[in-house]
């Protein structure tokens, strides 16, 4: 079981990833987390410091490690489908799953939780709004890519479980 949770930030990917791996009794990790392990920076210092182009090329690096790895729940960041064809990797390393939760949703999560995120931190909450709208729709061409699309009430451990159960 190779499952990666893809969606926009704020939809609760590390939140799935870790009631999912705890049920499924396997290991589950944090993209973000690893990134920030391997290059000893937080996301948004290696924005600031070194840009976007390279925080992808990290990411898309630090994604590969799961090539070797048979068991686990991998939670990505949102951008990481859309950049160096890591949609179709992890389509072809494993199973994709699109955790889809309505802008409404996302904005009132991420509100509080602006600054540490150098993509929406200097928005205000009304541009916050536009930005996940234009950004969801830019990124839904990849993300449609997924073997499972979970939205609204399907968006829970049990049904989660039934649609990768389904899926093996
Ligand atoms: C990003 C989402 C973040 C992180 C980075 C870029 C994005 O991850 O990878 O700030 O492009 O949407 P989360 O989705 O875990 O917040």
């Amino acid at each position: 079981m190779k499952l990666f949770l893809i969606g926009m930030m704020g939809s609760g990917k590390s939140h799935w990833c870790k009631e999912l791996s705890k049920k499924l009794k396997c290991g589950g990790y944090d993209l973000d987390f690893l990134i920030e392990t391997s290059e000893e920076k937080t996301i948004a210092e290696i924005f600031a410091e070194d840009g976007e182009e390279y925080f992808r090329k990290t990411e898309a690096k630090v994604l590969r490690w799961f090539a070797e790895k048979k068991i686990f729940v991998l939670a990505t960041g949102g951008g990481t489908p859309c950049f160096h064809e890591n949609m179709q990797w992890m389509n072809k390393n494993g199973k994709t799953i699109w955790i889809d939760e309505t802008i409404e949703v996302l904005v009132e999560r991420l509100k509080p939780e602006k600054d540490h995120r150098p993509l929406i931190k200097n928005l205000s909450d009304d541009e916050l709004k536009d930005f996940l709208s234009k950004k969801l729709e830019e990124r839904k061409q990849y993300y449609s890519q997924s073997a499972i699309h979970l939205q609204g009430k399907d968006i829970n451990l049990k049904t989660i479980l039934q649609f990768v159960r389904s899926e093996m």
